[in-house]
């Protein structure tokens, strides 16, 4: 596993910039486009303690996890008064599993989760470093069921500008990553001059994508 202390030093000292309190608006907007079926089986990789995993176990009777942090998964479990069952699985991870959800804590690597047909990626591959994202995709890829399709979030700024995570991960890319995908932009949102990444950070430009990848 690469770099994971930098992960489990943001949520042991709760420096959790990206987590939202809500559910995202763009997952509301755009899961729609994914075709979703109560039977489509969906994982959401880097899953934090996402107000996203409730929305879509409300919609999908099997929605799997991953995340590095252990106090992230309790975490989440917490906060919504959910009593999982936490199952040890081979030393390196923890199941939770509590009704539609299975959370496991642990690398996305090496944790056992089965094929999917939906992936949702928010704030996960752009939390990557670039040497790591061709063997996220292709882990993402070797867990799609034929037909799977991935709603992805992602940012485009001059990554020059500002040392991520978050990184820029520009349309380019993810047709280099996804080559096997028909990939249509879904959405972009230009932020203005108010924008804190354009205030505070001072970037000459910010932008947030959503795509829709499908296999074939
Ligand atoms: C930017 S956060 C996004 C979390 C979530 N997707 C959200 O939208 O709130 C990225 C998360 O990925 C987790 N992470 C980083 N590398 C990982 C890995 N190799 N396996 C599993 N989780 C990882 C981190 O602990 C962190 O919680």
């Amino acid at each position: 596993m690469r770099d994971p202390e930098f992960w489990h030093n943001k949520w042991a000292e709760n420096q959790l910039g990206f987590h939202l309190d809500d559910v995202n608006p763009l997952l509301v907007k755009y899961w729609p486009n994914t075709k979703p079926d109560y039977q489509d089986k969906v994982f959401v990789p880097l899953c934090g303690k996402s107000e996203d995993l409730v929305w879509l176990a409300a919609k999908h009777g099997d929605v799997q996890g991953v995340e590095l942090s252990n106090i992230a998964v309790r975490a989440f479990f917490a906060e919504h008064f959910y009593t999982p069952m936490v199952m040890p699985i081979n030393g390196q991870h923890e199941l939770f599993q509590f009704d539609e959800l299975s959370i496991y804590t642990g690398d996305l690597f090496t944790a056992p989760i089965k094929p999917v047909d939906i992936v949702y990626d928010r704030a996960s591959l752009v939390a990557l470093p670039p040497e790591m994202r061709v063997d996220y995709a292709n882990r993402i890829k070797s867990l799609l069921n034929p037909g799977g399709r991935i709603l992805l979030v992602s940012l485009d700024y001059p990554q020059h500008e500002m040392a991520g995570p978050p990184f820029s991960v520009a349309e380019q890319e993810i047709h280099a990553l996804y080559p096997e995908f028909k990939i249509t932009k879904l959405y972009r949102d230009e932020a203005n001059d108010n924008h804190p990444k354009i205030a505070n950070k001072g970037l000459s430009r910010f932008a947030e994508e959503v795509y829709l990848l499908e296999s074939n």
